[in-house]
């Protein structure tokens, strides 16, 4: 397995100084950074847009961007991400009309293209995708807002995906998004998952690099 990756995710960051806030995860050991899109259509919420990621670029930050989108349609967007400087670009397959040519477009456009699944959402969608793709994403809450709890069924989930991933004999991260913990954080690392997103665990806490120091040893350990 891959060395594990901890992608605090900014959607819980005081967005009033979120360079600053940026900076300060990756201080403290973040590896990437996770970028939280959301349109109010295909989720019930609206974040930020290319705009945000070009500035934290511009900012200075050169740790991958992550970007998570929760958009519909998503094709139209993709080389606006593209151009701000996304590293990965994820999309959710039912929000998508044609998932291989958005896959492709992702690829053209200079970034890694990843799929997300929603709690409900089958794993059949890599039957003709996982050779394409460089990032699986499996939600453990519904998507749409931090701070929620995490949905244990994403364990057996995980198992299968990985099960996948070896199977196909090729570097594919999978990732965990939402309710990751330091409390539940060896679990989801057993289970199979080599890629953590969590959001209120670390900006929600006191010590930055506490928590993610915490995370890393129970991943160690699990
Ligand atoms: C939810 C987002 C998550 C969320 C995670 O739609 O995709 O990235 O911010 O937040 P926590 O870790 O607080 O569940
Ligand atoms: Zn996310």
């Amino acid at each position: 397995m891959q060395p594990a990756v901890i992608a605090p995710s900014i959607l819980s960051a005081n967005f009033a100084r979120l360079g600053a806030e940026v900076d300060a995860v990756l201080e403290a050991g973040a590896d990437w950074v996770h970028f939280d899109v959301m349109d109010n259509h295909y989720v019930p919420n609206l974040t930020i847009g290319p705009l945000v990621c070009e500035a934290l670029r511009r900012h200075g930050v050169t740790a991958p961007i992550d970007v998570h989108l929760m958009v519909s349609p998503v094709d139209r967007i993709v080389p606006d991400f593209a151009g701000a400087g996304a590293t990965y670009i994820t999309f959710h397959p039912e929000a998508s009309e044609h998932v291989d040519r958005t896959i492709q477009l992702i690829r053209d456009s200079g970034c890694r293209p990843g799929l997300v699944f929603n709690p409900a959402t089958p794993l059949h969608w890599l039957d003709y995708t996982l050779g394409a793709i460089d990032l699986v994403l499996l939600m453990s809450v519904n998507p749409g807002f931090g701070g929620q709890k995490f949905i244990p069924s994403a364990l057996t989930k995980l198992a299968e995906a990985r099960r996948r991933i070896e199977t196909s004999g090729r570097p594919v991260r999978l990732e965990i998004d939402g309710g990751v913990k330091v409390d539940n954080i060896g679990a989801i690392a057993r289970a199979g998952a080599d890629t953590f997103v969590a959001g209120s665990a670390i900006f929600g806490s006191p010590d930055y690099a506490a928590t993610i120091a915490q995370m890393r040893r129970e991943i160690s350990a699990a």
